[in-house]
């Protein structure tokens, strides 16, 4: 079995997110238990993910003094040293966590000199980590990751995003998963975009695909995701991402397959 090759740099961010999901873990207990008080839980979780968030602020700025961040609830904030940038989302599926509901994940990218150069995923629940930094390969804790070989839609299973209120492309979506849900296995929504990636390089998923989503939902999973041998693109088939969008995710086979049965829907006007 081949042996992953751990660098300093991804010890570092795996130090960091097992950390912070060690508090999202013990967070989660409580709001399970919340779920039925008359506040509910919506303050709690707020919390917890901004503690999550500082966790991993002051891991990774204490490992990597200089480099810059993009926080999903702090912003942006620049470093001394402009070619690397941590990209984070402390809680991915943040509903899910609301809900009692046990699907959700941290998120770390590093972005080098503009280019996505590693990325983590933690499921603190589960304890599964996802992991993959540039010409290293893609790891679930110790295990090599590969995306699926599956060679037909007819037998792959897509994992997507559904936009709710407030968001855009409505219509959009519906006539996606038609055109998806009538020629494939089967469409899920678990509400993690980051861990539909990592589910994709784990080859779980043959796809994915959502709009509208922000560079720290997918800037961990695009690496990981590339590192399994797996594709990344937008809906226009552009593979530079360099910030949020849309986006669709695949084994290399299906990628041109699952683009097309999303684009015919382009004309539809957003809703
Ligand atoms: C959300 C999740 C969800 C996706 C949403 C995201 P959050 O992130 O990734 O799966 O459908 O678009 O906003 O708010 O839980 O960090
Ligand atoms: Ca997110
Ligand atoms: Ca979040």
């Amino acid at each position: 079995m081949q042996q992953p090759r751990r660098t300093p740099l991804i010890n570092v961010m795996i130090s960091a997110v097992r950390k912070a999901g060690g508090g999202l873990r013990r967070a989660f207990i409580e709001v399970e238990k919340l779920q039925v008080s008359k506040k509910g839980p919506a303050d709690y979780v707020s919390e917890a993910d901004h503690r999550a968030e500082s966790t991993l602020f002051s891991e990774l700025q204490t490992a990597r003094p200089n480099y810059g961040f993009l926080m999903e609830e702090s912003g942006e904030l620049s470093g001394k040293d402009s070619s690397n940038r941590w990209i984070i989302d402390p809680l991915d599926g943040t509903l899910n966590f609301l809900h009692g509901i046990p699907h959700f994940a941290i998120s770390v990218a590093l972005e080098r000199d503009k280019e996505l150069f590693a990325g983590v995923i933690y499921d603190p629940i589960s304890d599964q980590l996802f992991w993959a930094e540039k010409g290293n390969g893609a790891w679930l804790n110790g295990s090599r990751i590969r995306v699926s070989n599956r060679q037909k839609i007819a037998d792959s299973l897509f994992a997507t995003g559904i936009p709710f209120a407030g968001r855009e492309g409505h219509k959009v979506f519906l006539a996606q998963l038609e055109n998806v849900m009538s020629v494939s296995a089967g469409v899920r929504r678990f509400g993690s975009a980051a861990l539909d990636l990592a589910y994709v390089a784990a080859g779980r998923y043959e796809g994915f695909w959502e709009q509208n989503l922000k560079f720290w939902d997918i800037a961990g999973g695009i690496v990981i995701v590339r590192e399994a041998g797996g594709h990344i693109s937008n809906f226009d088939g552009e593979t530079v991402m360099k910030k949020g969008g849309d986006i669709i995710a695949s084994n290399q086979i299906l990628h041109e397959s699952l683009k097309n049965l999303l684009d015919n829907t382009k004309n539809i006007a957003k809703s």
